[in-house]
């Protein structure tokens, strides 16, 4: 059986991947390495923590000795590495955090996963998540990000990203390291942290708390659920060609203001309130320092060569979050209140 390390898989698209390649990959042994920061939650794997074929490993990234003596242990076959510093406000405030975990924590897999592999390198595959964000904003209605836009990135996050990024294409090209990387647009989806925009929203229109619109609400981001990035990194990981990048988006843009009316209104229906009523919520506030304007992914290239689509149109991606948000208030209770780290860090630290 062979081994694969999938970093970030408590957090909340990692935690699909995790499921998805043990669920469905009964050749893999699934080892889901997560430092649990505040995004990190083993509740979101509670169905597949049993599974033969998983191990959930702590640890943090940054510690290169840790990272090398992990990979000495289980010799990874493959990567997919997805922890990160994930929040852009988060970025603006705390940036050194960023570059540690994006930019040093990516370098020291890279040079664990080298110094393993080094006798038999076109057999491994180190497999990096990226962002759309990495190609900055873009200003002309036309445009779209392909696999060709230069980067530009504009935040803290997107700049540690790039950075990351182009240490992954420097083993490629210094080492012959195989390596693929994809470029996603916003996700959203089940257990996603309540910081950002979709899962925010509807916890406190369930509350009956402000929704904070930054600026104007024009800013336009490009959805795509959850559960179809992770299948799109599945048929990468299987399929992609070692040296490309593919950029992974479902066509899907939205003003965030319409995008918010539009989650006030599945809202409304579903908690029974006058229609209309939650939108009163929507609340302008100071806009994000630098934020970028729009994202818009170009994904032909992995339509084309390597036959993905998204399954599901958007309202019907966001009703099942909806759904789901609604149908597990213990799970937003705990991350909300930070109660799932008392008891799950605890388990573990004392292991
Ligand atoms: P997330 O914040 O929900 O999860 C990140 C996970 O990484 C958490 O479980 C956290 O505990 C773990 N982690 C953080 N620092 C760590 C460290 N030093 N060592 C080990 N583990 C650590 O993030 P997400 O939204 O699931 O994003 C996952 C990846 O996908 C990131 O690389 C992000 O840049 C990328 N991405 C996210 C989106 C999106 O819309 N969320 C879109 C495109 C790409
Ligand atoms: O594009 C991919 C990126 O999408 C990922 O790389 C990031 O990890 C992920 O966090 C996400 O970044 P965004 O900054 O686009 O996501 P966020 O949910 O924070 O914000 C979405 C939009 O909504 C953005 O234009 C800012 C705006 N916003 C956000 C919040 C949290 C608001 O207007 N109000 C809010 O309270």
């Amino acid at each position: 059986m062979k081994k694969i390390l999938i970093t970030g898989g408590a957090g909340f698209i990692g935690s699909h991947v995790v499921r998805l390649f043990v669920n469905r990959h009964s050749d893999y042994h699934v080892f889901n390495l997560d430092k649990l920061t505040y995004a990190g939650n083993l509740a979101n794997l509670t169905d597949i923590e049993q599974a033969p074929n998983y191990t959930f490993l702590k640890g943090d990234i940054v510690d290169a000795a840790f990272v090398d003596g992990l990979f000495a242990e289980h010799r990874f076959d493959d990567v997919i590495h997805l922890a990160a510093e994930s929040h852009v406000d988060r970025s603006i405030t705390d940036p050194l955090s960023f570059v540690y975990t994006n930019v040093v924590g990516t370098a020291n897999l890279l040079n664990a996963a080298r110094r393993t592999w080094q006798d038999d390198l076109p057999n491994h595959l180190f497999y990096h998540i990226s962002t759309d964000e990495v190609y900055g904003s873009l200003h002309n209605p036309e445009e779209f990000f392909t696999e060709e836009t230069p980067y530009d990135p504009q935040s803290p996050y997107s700049a540690s990203k790039a950075g990351s990024d182009h240490l992954v294409r420097a083993y490629y090209n210094t080492y012959k390291m195989p390596v693929v990387i994809t470029n996603c647009s916003n996700n959203y989806g089940p257990n996603q942290f309540p910081e950002k925009l979709i899962p925010l929203c509807i916890h406190n229109i369930a509350h009956n708390k402000p929704l904070p619109i930054y600026g104007k609400g024009e800013n336009v981001r490009d959805w795509l659920y959850v559960v179809d990035h992770a299948r799109a990194i599945d048929v990468v990981f299987h399929q992609g060609k070692p040296g490309e990048t593919y950029n992974i988006g479902g066509f899907n843009e939205w003003r965030n203001i319409d995008l918010v009316r539009l989650l006030c209104r599945i809202m409304d229906r579903k908690l029974g309130r006058p229609e209309g009523e939650s939108e009163k919520l929507i609340t302008y506030v100071t806009d994000r320092a630098g934020h970028d304007l729009r994202y818009a992914i170009d994904a032909k290239k992995i339509m084309h060569e390597l036959g993905w689509k998204p399954s599901l149109q958007f309202e019907e991606g966001l009703e099942k979050t909806v759904d789901w948000y609604l149908s597990n208030t213990e799970w937003l209770t705990n991350v909300t209140s930070g109660a799932y780290k008392h008891y799950y860090q605890g388990q573990y630290e004392s292991r």
